[in-house]
């Protein structure tokens, strides 16, 4: 790795397939030659369970200290009284833009999902008979959101606006907003609502280049487009803010297959790529990346594609090949 001051990376294993999968991107990365302080976080339902705290102060600052996450995954359970520790932390860390990439052999899109607001404000009231969310959107959060969009479309080809103005009025300033931001940026845009966008991602994915959307609606979209390149187990994310970053596979804890020792690491491994990206380290993340398309082309499969391989035997194939490699 080269020089400067060795980083420290907060490791949050996490729950279910979260400390499997992690375990083996920190094995890439050691087989990368990533050179990073680890500082390991145990937050998350485990955690809850066992001691009534999902995540204390002393983690948030912790995680703080650190120049960034690698995050597995943690189980939020569908109750009022649980507050989501990864919502906390894309809250507390300022880290509002959420980049989901997707590439398979044909296509190669990317989802920029508003991570701090929308549908996810937090301010809600839970009733017997009634229960609200608001929807906030701020012309602030819409303006940065739509500048990183802008800043990865610059270098691509275009923008789509994902959005449901005919309808909800708080995406007008969503809308109008990112419209100025592109049209500021002389960045190629469209706009299309989010039904429209669901129905277009099945049936000609590869129109699309760099979307960017509100936050329910990029959660939304981001499972179907991971369903589209051929499993949730592929795909990896960067939650970014100004100065901070947390890198996980969008995908949850798994309970269904936690255990079994055959979860894709892949998503995880290239978050892991996303990671070494922001640390300054293009080079390595390249080559982890190449390390795993090449696992994939060989035919290593998980079962998620199809295959018999366990996450060990996916894993040792991606060191195996970054071995090969003239590092
Ligand atoms: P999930 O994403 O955990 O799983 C959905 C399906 O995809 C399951 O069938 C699972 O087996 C499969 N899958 C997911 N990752 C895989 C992998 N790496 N390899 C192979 N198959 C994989 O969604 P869920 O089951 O609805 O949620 C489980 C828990 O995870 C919930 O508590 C949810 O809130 C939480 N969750 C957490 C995160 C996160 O921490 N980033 C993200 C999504 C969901
Ligand atoms: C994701 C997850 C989270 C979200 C949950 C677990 C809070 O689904 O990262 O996609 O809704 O953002
Ligand atoms: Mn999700």
């Amino acid at each position: 790795m080269s020089g400067g001051s060795v980083k420290s990376v907060a490791v949050v294993r996490g729950d279910g397939i979260g400390p499997e999968v992690v375990e083996s991107a920190l094995e890439v990365l050691e087989a990368a030659g990533a050179e990073f302080e680890q500082v390991p976080v145990d937050i998350g339902f485990d955690r809850w369970k066992r001691t009534g705290i999902a995540m204390a102060k002393e983690d948030l600052q912790t995680i703080k200290e650190c120049d960034c996450v690698l995050f597995g995954a943690i189980t939020t359970p569908p109750d009022p009284g649980y507050r989501s520790v990864l919502l906390q932390l894309r809250r507390e860390l300022d880290l509002y833009a959420n980049i989901r990439p997707f590439r398979s052999h044909d296509l190669d899109f990317i989802i920029v999902r508003e991570n701090t607001e929308g549908l996810y404000s937090g301010l809600e009231d839970v009733g017997v008979e009634e229960s609200r969310t608001v929807r906030l959107i701020t012309r602030r959060g819409s303006e940065r959101i739509a500048k990183k969009a802008c800043d990865l479309a610059a270098k691509r080809s275009k923008l789509t606006i994902v959005h449901k103005a005919n309808v909800l009025k708080s995406d007008h300033l969503f809308l109008s907003t990112c419209r100025a931001v592109a049209e500021g940026r002389c960045i190629p845009f469209e706009d299309m609502l989010v039904d429209t966008a669901a129905y277009n991602l099945i049936v000609n994915p590869s129109r699309f280049d760099v979307l960017v959307t509100t936050n329910l609606f990029g959660d939304i979209l981001s499972d179907e487009a991971a369903g589209i390149i051929g499993s949730l187990g592929l795909c990896a994310s960067a939650n970014v803010g100004e100065a901070r970053a947390l890198f996980e596979p969008i995908h949850g804890s798994a309970p269904d297959i936690a255990g079994k020792g055959i979860a894709n690491p892949i998503g995880a491994i290239r978050s892991a790529a996303m990671m070494m990206e922001w640390l300054g380290e293009a080079e390595m993340a390249r080559q982890i990346e190449t390390a795993a398309d090449l696992a994939l082309d060989r035919g290593m499969s998980t079962p998620d594609l199809g295959g018999s391989c366990k996450t060990k035997d996916m894993t040792a194939a991606i060191v195996e090949n970054l071995r090969k490699m003239e590092l």
